[in-house]
């Protein structure tokens, strides 16, 4: 399915922020829905999807935001939350597309919005947390290509045989 046309900014990709809660129960519900990941998710995964969208309104350092395709479904959503030591680093809680909208640019222009976010919250950097099960090469390739480097591998974390990787790019001042 297409996208809507859209301008630039944030409205590049015609994101919204989740400002209610019937948005963020959305939301989960996109973020939860069997196979949008190429692993299964984590028990803490589908905890943080269930509650952090809903959480998150009207907090100043956290935020969710979707975009609809043009039958009005949510086709792609992006989390975002300041570090749990509240010191300026953020991280990408949650970055998804519809299987049917990928590849048309969505997640680059999502990912790009995180960055302004941060840049406009006066932070320092952003980390990305990602799996090395070869299902997430797209999104090691997205996150190269907007400058992140990887800082760190953790063996294992997910479950045996998929490590977390540790992708950050920091926010020139
Ligand atoms: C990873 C993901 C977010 C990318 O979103 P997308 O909208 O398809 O990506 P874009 O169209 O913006 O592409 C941006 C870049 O990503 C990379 N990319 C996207 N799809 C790719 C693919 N199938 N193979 C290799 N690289 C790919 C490319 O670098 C691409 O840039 P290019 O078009 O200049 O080559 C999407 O595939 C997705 O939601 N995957 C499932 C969920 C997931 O893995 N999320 C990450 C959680 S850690």
């Amino acid at each position: 399915m297409s996208l809507p046309k859209t301008s630039s900014g944030a409205e590049k990709c015609a994101a919204q922020r989740v400002a209610t809660l019937a948005e963020a129960e959305e939301v989960s519900a996109f973020l939860l829905q069997p196979n949008l990941f190429g692993t299964p998710l984590t028990p803490g995964e589908q905890e943080e999807f269930k509650t952090h969208p809903a959480a998150a309104i009207g907090c100043a350092d956290d935020g969710y935001w979707f975009v609809r395709n043009e039958g009005g479904s949510i086709c792609a959503a992006l989390g975002v939350r300041m570090n749990v030591e509240r010191t300026g680093i953020f991280e990408v809680s949650a970055l998804a597309i519809q299987s049917s909208c990928r590849s048309q640019g969505l997640g680059r222009r999502l990912l790009e919005l995180a960055l302004g976010f941060v840049a406009a919250s006066k932070g320092r950097g952003l980390l990305f947390e990602t799996s090395s099960d070869p299902s997430y090469a797209p999104m090691h390739k997205l996150l190269a290509t907007l400058g992140f480097k990887q800082v760190g591998r953790f063996p294992d974390f997910y479950y045996p045989g998929e490590d977390t990787l540790w992708y950050y790019r920091a926010i020139e001042s």
